[in-house]
């Protein structure tokens, strides 16, 4: 195994409910309590873990009360933080409002090179009551630059890739989370836009075909029938009168 890197500092916030205490016992012990009770303390536990790049990292993790009346608390915890994951509910359209307007403004306030950030969005497997689609938080992650993953505390989904992007990018700031994802789209683009263009000749030569019959059919309703050519006319005058009324 590589050298343990030196530790880093991860402060979990989020309205209450949102599952962070869940998320933390997840991701260090491997277990989901339904029974959890609303935190009124800030938990501190800590874990290594080897990155899929084959370096380790350990994490000092700070799950802290989501509660209005402890918000103030909860900031206390930003001081050395290296990592801040914001944390919302799937189904609470209220948790990703507040998690936008109030838990990301808040980390404006710290002062830490090269922080990174997180965006869970918790309780996946509640997909059926989902008040949040997926893109919206897609979106939002991809302009603040925060690394993005839907989780399940419940179903343990998502957390370990969560925690190995974080330690990526904490060892690499040029880390790119989507690297994989832009490379997937990009590729579908381009079978799409291959897709469309052939869709686009076949229509042309389908169009062009279909002008083609439309036009020999009126040229060939253009010419007249060949009776027509045999119509004769004849001019009947009327005969010339002298004086008398007869005839000439
Ligand atoms: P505070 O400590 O009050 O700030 O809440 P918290 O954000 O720590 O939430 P907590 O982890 O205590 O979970 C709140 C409730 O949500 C509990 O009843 C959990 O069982 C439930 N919960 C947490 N994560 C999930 C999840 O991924 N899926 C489902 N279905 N329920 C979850």
């Amino acid at each position: 195994m590589a050298a343990i890197q030196e530790f880093n500092k991860v402060v979990i916030v989020g309205e209450a409910g949102v599952g962070k205490t869940c998320i933390m016992a997840q991701f260090i012990e491997n277990k989901f309590d339904i029974d959890t009770m609303s935190s009124l303390t800030t938990q501190f536990k800590r874990k290594t873990i080897e990155l899929k790049n084959g370096k380790n990292i350990t994490f000092d993790i700070y799950d802290t009360a989501g509660q209005e009346k402890w918000r103030s608390i909860a900031r206390l915890y930003y001081k050395n933080a290296r990592v801040v994951i914001l944390v919302y509910d799937i189904t609470s359209k209220k948790s990703f409002e507040e998690m936008k307007n109030y838990w990301y403004e808040q980390t404006k306030q710290i002062d830490v090179e090269n922080l990174v950030l997180a965006i869970a969005a918790n309780k996946s497997d509640l997909y059926e009551q989902r008040q949040v689609d997926n893109s919206e938080g897609e979106e939002f992650s991809e302009s603040v630059d925060a690394i993005f993953a839907e989780t399940s505390a419940k179903n343990d989904s998502g957390i370990d890739i969560l925690f190995d992007n974080i330690g990526q990018k904490i060892l690499d700031p040029n880390f790119d989370y989507l690297a994989e994802e832009k490379k997937k789209r990009k590729k579908n683009n381009k079978k799409e836009n291959e897709r469309e263009e052939k869709e686009e000749k076949e229509e042309k030569v389908e169009n062009e075909n279909s002008n083609n019959i439309e036009n020999k059919k009126g040229n060939e309703e253009n010419i007249p029938p060949r009776e027509s050519f045999r119509v004769t006319t004849k001019t009947f005058r009327e005969p010339k009168k002298d004086k008398s009324g007869c005839c000439k």
